[in-house]
């Protein structure tokens, strides 16, 4: 074992508690809904049971009627805002008795489970009891995303909450906060006392995070008032690719474990988000996946990482696939020069790309090892394998921090990575790209 899967080991170790991994200490102290997908897959290479535990505190958040919050309050912790009392999910009628948010994150727990599944059965361990159980909760979650986040029953669900994308800050958003007003909300900021301020989202963007929350309070995190009424209303790549990866995965697992009803829903469902990604939000002139802004109707331009992402979700043609590739050779986001490292969370030849600013520009982790494993898929190892070493240069370099400068040159003047450090996702998928995908 490398020394540096040890120091990744050891990241994990340090950020257990009591059955679920916390994201990074202070920064973020509770349970996140996508980091404990990514988290369980490092986990599963050296620890089966906290991998399948991690998943199991996950579930424990679910509401009734399939809903899996973002983060799930188990413990108490001062270090965060916004807390348990700001979300009060406690208002919508399917709640569970767990503290939760009342918003939601990239469902990656289908694919994860697929992935734990493999490495069970590399190391010959019985997985049917755990994937029996947990099965029928991600379908279920499956089920509520397309019976009350697709309105028009496209194949695509919408997120309502710029925190449910994930790219919590992406310039895309700039778009949707122009359109309209937010009251002055008095609140202090944990974020912004532990980390440097210039890494992370403004003052002026939390108003419309906080506004946002506060609309679905009002309406009591009801589904059909925040689908008519929501400001913010996106169907938006990354979080419809990872549904679709998921729904990929649950088909396989399913015919396994014999679930032939769940199978065929998620077949049906299936297919109408893969023709709906390729119809509605590939942009031909930008050659890449965008945003579609279902309030206001219109089509987002944008690249940005989340553009790719569909090669994980085997999405694309081949033809198409291949225009994707171009971005990453003397192309947009490696730079014209193949000046920046790979991939930057925004494009690189955007006004709007700040390379230090969360995820208006610099390189994560977890979209990284997303990319490598999609373009896997269609077999150009060779870009694969350029993704994989770019991403081990800055865990290497760096340690494991929330998020990295693009840019070649800069990188030379640099001694940290951004953000938080000791970051679980960083450390889980690194150890995944260092004994899975050598
Ligand atoms: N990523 C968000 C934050 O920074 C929460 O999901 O607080």
């Amino acid at each position: 074992m490398t020394d540096l899967v040890k120091r990744a080991q050891k990241v994990l170790l340090q950020n257990w508690k009591e059955g679920f991994t916390i994201p990074c200490e202070g920064l973020y102290p509770f349970q996140w809904n996508w980091d404990s997908g990514f988290i369980a897959i490092g986990w599963a290479h050296f620890d089966l049971e906290k991998a399948m535990q991690e998943i199991h505190s996950l579930l424990k958040g679910q509401w009734k009627n399939g809903f899996l919050p973002h983060i799930v309050f188990h413990n108490e912790s001062e270090s965060y805002f916004p807390g348990p009392e700001v979300h009060a999910a406690f208002l919508s009628p399917n709640a569970p008795k767990i503290r939760t948010s009342g918003i939601t994150q990239p469902p990656v727990l289908g694919f994860v489970l697929e992935l734990l599944y493999q490495v069970c059965k590399k190391k010959q361990y019985d997985s049917f009891p755990f994937l029996k159980e947990v099965y029928a909760k991600v379908f279920q979650n499956h089920h509520y995303f397309y019976t009350h986040r697709d309105p028009f029953n496209e194949g695509l669900v919408y997120i309502c909450h710029n925190w449910e994308a994930g790219t919590d800050n992406t310039p895309v958003w700039d778009l949707i906060w122009e359109t309209f007003e937010v009251p002055e909300y008095q609140f202090q900021r944990k974020d912004t006392q532990l980390i440097d301020a210039s890494h992370r989202p403004s003052n002026k963007e939390y108003q419309y995070y906080i506004h946002l929350i506060e609309l679905f309070k009002q309406w009591r995190y009801d589904d059909a008032m925040i689908s008519k009424n929501s400001p913010f209303l996106i169907q938006d790549p990354l979080f419809n690719s990872m549904l679709i990866a998921s729904n990929n995965s649950l088909i396989r697992l399913g015919k396994m474990l014999n679930e032939n009803e769940m199978v065929s829903q998620l077949e049906n469902w299936n297919q109408s988000a893969k023709n709906a990604m390729n119809q509605k939000l590939y942009d031909h002139e930008q050659k890449g996946y965008v945003y579609y802004d279902l309030r206001n109707q219109r089509i987002i331009p944008y690249l940005s990482s989340s553009s790719f992402t569909p090669l994980f979700a085997e999405i694309p043609s081949m033809p198409r696939a291949n225009e994707l590739l171009m971005h990453f050779n003397k192309g947009r986001f490696s730079g014209y020069k193949n000046e920046n490292y790979l991939c930057a969370s925004f494009d690189p030849q955007s006004p709007f790309f700040n390379s230090k600013k969360y995820w208006r520009g610099p390189i994560w982790i977890n979209l990284n090892w997303l990319i490598y494993m999609g373009m896997k898929k269609y077999g150009f190892d060779k870009e694969a394998e350029q993704i994989r070493q770019d991403t081990l240069f800055f865990i290497e370099k760096y340690g494991f921090y929330e998020y990295f400068e693009p840019n070649k040159e800069t990188n030379k003047t640099l001694s940290k990575g951004y953000g938080g450090n000791n970051f679980s996702w960083s450390a889980a998928l690194a150890i995944d790209l260092l004994t899975n995908n050598q």
